[in-house]
């Protein structure tokens, strides 16, 4: 069977496709009888017209004439952002076609929309792409494990932020230097806010919150921290307590209560997402009846994404990939004020007699149990980090903590706060 596809976007990815496309294309068609043909590509800047130069494919500056081609049964969209991303998505699906998109912020805001629409219109969506990269995670919890509950998700999603965090563990440099070095070597963008703020994490997150529970969180009620405030400090006293630090998506359901949060967090050594180094991406779920699920691979790139976008292709070419997960409108999003979990904290005070029992006094009386102290040496300034691990405590309670700990004139804030995972 024949189809053809129409590329908007030609980019790193959309090139990607391109090659991988040209290379397997006989490949593909011996494993799965589709003969997936590229109709039309199409990128706003006239110079993309090289990509294709030495191919009968035609080139547009013009996505609607990709769009509107009768032709084209299925439409990639590979140009990221929201808008106009998201008027090329609803119009090929209002033409009848396909879409397959690699695009999370614009399934993060307008998911919802876009799968009620593909519903209404009979249209599959393919977004495997969309969450870290190769990795053929969307099918997994998708069709894999379609009769298991997710109870616990813990994901490494940016290939970014882990990069940059391995570096300054490994080369115990601090964040600046590390996300400098991250830049020289094309793995950090330069305006690299929506990885190291944790954005980028969090579209993702929501992208499998559908996925895995049927709800789509409003993206500002999702609490999300980045790793800019990692202190190479942190890095080293986390190591000497045999953790490591990550930047984790997190979500864990009971009964109706949902919690999603992404922000930096402390985790054993040992556990497999530990060794999930560099610019890879790891997830690693809990389940119920298949267990506790591992997936390791890369997050990123062009050429091992183009994977995850030919395999929607195929996938919305069987008409396997429509996601007509109904929504679980009882579930309700839990404030990150009401986490319970354990923390790392870590004070700046002066060497003085009486620091430890006045921080102390206001844990205590905010109910928070301290489970190990760790008094560093001196240091120059007879400034001092003091490092504590909590027993389970309330967030809320925390933050109040610490913000009463800050105002002490013993202390050099502002202090640190690091959620611990037991996994
Ligand atoms: N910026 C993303 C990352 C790339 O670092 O993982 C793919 O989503």
């Amino acid at each position: 069977m024949v189809k053809k596809i129409g590329i908007i976007g030609l980019g790193t990815v959309g090139q990607a496709t391109l090659k991988t496309l040209a290379k397997y294309r006989r490949l593909i068609e011996r494993r799965t009888s589709l003969d997936i043909r590229v109709q039309k590509v199409c990128d706003i800047k006239q110079e993309k017209k090289k990509v294709v130069a030495r191919t009968s494919i035609p080139f547009t500056t013009d996505p609607y004439e990709v769009i509107n081609d009768p032709n084209i049964d299925i439409i990639v969209e590979l140009i990221g952002g929201i808008h106009p991303a998201y008027q090329y998505v609803t119009s090929s699906l209002k033409k009848g076609k396909d879409v397959v998109t690699a695009n999370k912020a614009l399934l993060a805001q307008e998911g919802k929309a876009i799968f009620k629409l593909a519903h209404k219109l009979k249209c599959n969506v393919g977004v495997e792409a969309s969450v870290c990269g190769a990795m053929p995670l969307i099918k997994s919890i998708s069709e894999g494990l379609v009769s298991c509950e997710v109870k616990r998700l813990y994901g490494i999603l940016n290939g970014t932020t882990n990069h940059i965090l391995y570096q300054m563990y490994k080369e115990k440099i601090d964040f600046q230097d590390a996300l400098k070095q991250a830049q020289e070597r094309g793995i950090a963008e330069t305006s690299p806010q929506l990885d190291i703020q944790g954005t980028d994490a969090l579209h993702k997150l929501c992208i499998l919150s559908y996925l895995c529970f049927g709800v789509w969180p409003k993206i500002k009620d999702v609490y999300v921290e980045g790793i800019t405030r990692i202190n190479p400090l942190d890095i080293q006293y986390a190591e000497e307590l045999s953790y490591r630090i990550k930047l984790l998506a997190i979500a864990k359901k009971e009964k109706y209560h949902l919690s999603l949060r992404v922000h930096p967090t402390l985790i054993r050594e040992e556990h497999p997402l530990a060794e999930v180094v560099s610019a890879f991406n790891g997830v690693w779920l809990d389940t119920y009846p298949a267990g506790r699920f591992l997936m390791y691979g890369e997050g990123a790139g062009g050429i091992p994404t183009s994977s995850s976008i030919i395999s929607d292709i195929v996938n919305v070419s069987l008409r396997k990939n429509s996601f007509k997960i109904k929504e679980e409108k009882k579930t309700r999003l839990e404030s990150i004020n009401r986490l319970k979990t354990r923390y790392y904290i870590r004070f700046m005070a002066l060497d003085k007699p009486g620091v430890l029992a006045r921080v102390s006094k206001i844990l205590a009386s905010l109910n928070i149990s301290i489970a190990s102290v760790t008094q560093k040496e001196r240091s120059k300034g007879n400034i001092v980090p003091i490092v504590m691990l909590t027993h389970d405590a309330i967030e809320l309670n925390l933050r109040k903590a610490l913000s009463r700990i800050d105002r002490l004139d013993l202390i050099k804030p502002p202090s640190q706060l690091i959620r611990i995972e037991d996994m």
